[in-house]
This record gives structure tokens, C-alpha cells and sequence, in this order.
């Protein structure tokens, strides 16, 4: 377990996303979106969309689900799974825990495998 503090717990409201660069073990930077529902529940995700090159953070929060501006596609935050076209590859999701007020997420330990574009 290798956790990094990927924001601060108030600075997600409800409903809404922001991106934070973590470290991969190979000291490169990575990309996640930190997602906060509407429910309060929080999740990261990886923060480019698999369909092209686009910041999922800045898409809306739906339910369980970010939408990519781009084209439309809504990823799971639960699965990291795509629900529509044109996006059709899952992207990982990231075990969060959350401690005071930091929002800690293992990058290193994926839950779920992006597969490659087929
Ligand atoms: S870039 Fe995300 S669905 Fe096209």
C-alpha cells in the first residue's frame, strides 16, 4: 500500500471533480480524477477519458458516474467501466481512503485494468 494525498476532503463538494497528479512507482506523474457524488461518497478514477485525450474532471458528475465533455461517454466510478459509445475501454479505478481531511488514494494498486484499445 502506497498511498498519496491526492486533496483535501472540503475542497471536493458534492457533485463535483478535480484532478491531481500522483507518482506512479516509476516517478511518473499520473493523472486521477478525485470525484465527489452527491451523496458524499468519494472515488478516483484515472483522469483521461480512453477515448482521446480529454480530463474527465472536468465532466459532470452524474449519479455514480462522470461524464466526458467531449462526446458523452459516462465511466463508473465504481467499475471505471464505460456505459456508451464512443468510449469503450474501462480506465482504472483506485482505492481512496480518507483520513481528517485528506483524500488518500493508492495509484499503485489499481481495483480495476484498463485493457488496452482493442
Ligand atoms: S474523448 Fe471522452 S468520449 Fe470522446
Amino acid at each position: 500500500m502506497s498511498e498519496q494525498v491526492a486533496c483535501k476532503a472540503k475542497a471536493l463538494a458534492p457533485g463535483t471533480a478535480l484532478r491531481a497528479d500522483l507518482k506512479l512507482e516509476s516517478g511518473t506523474p499520473h493523472g486521477i480524477a478525485v470525484v465527489r457524488t452527491e451523496d458524499g461518497e468519494i472515488y478516483a478514477i484515472d483522469d483521461t477519458c480512453s477515448h482521446a485525450d480529454v480530463s474527465l474532471s472536468e465532466g459532470d458528475v452524474v449519479g455514480c458516474e462522470i461524464e466526458c465533455w467531449a462526446h458523452g461517454s459516462r465511466f463508473d466510478l465504481r467499475t471505471g467501466e464505460p456505459d456508451e459509445l464512443p468510449a469503450m475501454t474501462p480506465i482504472r479505478t483506485y482505492p481512496v481512503r480518507i483520513d481528517g481531511d485528506d483524500v488518500l488514494v493508492d495509484v499503485h494498486a489499481p481495483m480495476s485494468t484498463a485493457k488496452e484499445n482493442a
